[in-house]
């Protein structure tokens, strides 16, 4: 077959069926394609099914760039709203029962069309990934898609090279090599003993396996933001730091055909361009945290009191979400929407990215998932931080403490404490006027620049992204060879 001939490397990318996996996974396939590399972006069929009804996928696939996108969902074998789904153990599971076989098919599929996949982009959450890869004899790579100070944190939690927090000793610190002294409730909840949904950490950890053979992780943070915890990594195992994956990419890209929500966004960018620069309160808590009735309402009396503007995303609760865990939609208090007014605009789904680079943005109440802290960084946007479990407690701590961006309203699932709403009024004000505001904001933005000098043509994560995008197109026409030849062992 003449070069001329021969169709553009296909990078396969394998991705946890959330947003918040879909939304960097998605991004970074857009930068790939952009390079002129073709891209199938695989998930779950139930969660494909939710990106094709809020009109997120179109045409397929879809020209970016010298490149394409296309999708792949397989079956996950359950009906739609099985509660099943809601028990992390059972479909961590079901997902490599599945998927594994389901990969297993696809790429003797691909390879059979005259379409060979010359390497995979596996998940953190899905570590049977790399398993596939290799017994196809592929390269594999990983896109964390947290923190680099979590994936040490996960990584020094696998190899015991310190004390974690025990059933004996729930309560003590951590120190690890490169990072801030860590209190025991600052790290990753799913390692912590009183942590909830453990099959997440376990499977996030059986990724750890791997890590001495020669794969490369990429990770959606940049150089500047982390660099103490990325260059103690990159000793360790080959860390790439690529982010943030969203500022390289225009709104034009984000419009219509591939957006990746898994809902349809409420248009709220005329609302925000009547407000005055710098005024505007932004809530939201990612896809999947669900707020106490009790928290809404007194963050809803304390919105009401401050007298700033404020954009609200209240997301409807799914109907699996509310069997399965006993949970009611949110209700706001009695006349509150008429006495807030033309002040409040409340949405199920926002356009986030557009959101924060608004000029009307003045801070940013979040649960602290990596996605939405990265996103804020990166568009000089001060946060309140909210945090719940998982990494976002680690995240909150960084926020606040090391980048200097943030106030904190919580600590997460160990404390579980209530913000009343004088407090919550007060950290809006701090955060919004008076000087502490001024040093947050001045903070914000300079990791806006930062952010925005690494994702530019010749900045480090630009340049990561290229060296990683000629590796593939080198390794591309060996990985065809091995993989027609493993096949042939396969079958
Ligand atoms: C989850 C975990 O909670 C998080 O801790 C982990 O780091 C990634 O997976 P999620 O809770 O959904 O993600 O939060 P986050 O990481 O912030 O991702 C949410 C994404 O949805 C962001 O990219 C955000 O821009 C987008 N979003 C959110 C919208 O586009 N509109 C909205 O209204 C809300």
């Amino acid at each position: 077959m003449s070069a001329e001939s021969q169709p553009p490397c296909h990078v396969f990318l394998l991705t946890f069926p959330s947003q918040g996996h879909m939304n960097p996974t998605l991004r970074l396939g857009k930068k790939l394609a952009s390079k002129g590399l073709y891209i199938t972006i695989s998930t779950t069929l139930d969660f494909g099914l939710s990106l094709i009804n809020a009109g997120s996928i179109g045409q397929l696939p879809s020209p970016v760039g010298s490149g394409f996108i296309n999708f792949h969902f397989w079956n996950d074998g359950w009906e739609k709203d099985d509660l099943r789904r809601r028990d992390l153990d059972l479909f961590m599971l079901q997902l490599e029962l599945t998927g594994k076989a389901a990969l297993t098919q696809t790429l003797k599929d691909r390879a059979g069309e005259n379409r060979p996949v010359s390497c995979l982009i596996g998940n953190p959450f899905l570590p049977w990934g790399c398993d596939v890869a290799n017994d196809f004899g592929l390269p594999c790579f990983i896109l964390w898609v947290q923190s680099c100070s979590v994936f040490s944190i996960y990584y020094h939690y696998s190899c015991k090279s310190v004390d974690f927090p025990s059933e004996s000793n729930p309560c003590c610190d951590i120190q690890l090599p490169s990072l801030p002294l860590l209190k025991h409730d600052e790290i990753p909840s799913f390692l912590h003993p009183y942590g909830e949904y453990k099959a997440i950490g376990l499977s996030i950890l059986q990724q750890f396996r791997n890590v001495s053979v020669p794969f490369c992780i990429l990770m959606d943070t940049f150089e500047e933001l982390e660099k103490d915890a990325i260059d103690h990594m990159m000793t360790i195992c080959p860390v790439k730091p690529i982010g943030p994956l969203f500022k390289t990419l225009k709104f034009s890209d984000e419009k219509g055909a591939l957006s990746g929500d898994f809902m349809k966004t409420d248009d709220c960018i005329e609302w925000l361009d009547l407000k005055p620069p710098n005024s505007v309160v932004y809530i939201s808590f990612g896809s999947i945290v669900h707020l106490s009735q009790k928290q809404i309402e007194e963050m809803a009396h304390g919105l009401c009191n401050s007298g700033f503007p404020f954009l609200w995303v209240m997301k409807p609760l799914p109907k699996d979400m509310a069997d399965c865990l006993g949970l009611k939609p949110h209700v706001l208090p009695d006349g509150f929407l008429e006495k807030v007014g033309e002040r409040a605009k409340i949405v199920k789904w926002s356009p986030q990215q557009k959101v924060l680079s608004h000029p009307s943005i003045a801070c940013f109440v979040t649960h602290c998932g990596w996605n939405s802290s990265v996103e804020a960084l990166s568009s000089g946007v001060p946060v309140l931080v909210l945090p719940q479990w998982g990494d976002q407690v680690t995240n909150a701590k960084f926020l606040v403490e090391q980048f200097g961006v943030g106030l904190r309203l919580t600590r997460g699932v160990t404390e579980m404490r209530l913000v009343v709403r004088d407090e919550f009024e007060k950290c809006l004000r701090d955060a919004i006027v008076g000087p502490k505001a001024e040093e947050l904001r001045e903070n914000a933005l300079k990791w806006k620049k930062a952010a925005e000098k690494a994702a530019v043509e010749g900045g480090s994560s630009e340049t990561y992204v290229d060296e990683l995008v000629s590796k593939i197109k080198k390794q591309s026409g060996n990985a065809m060879d091995v993989q027609i030849k493993s096949m042939c062992s396969i079958v």
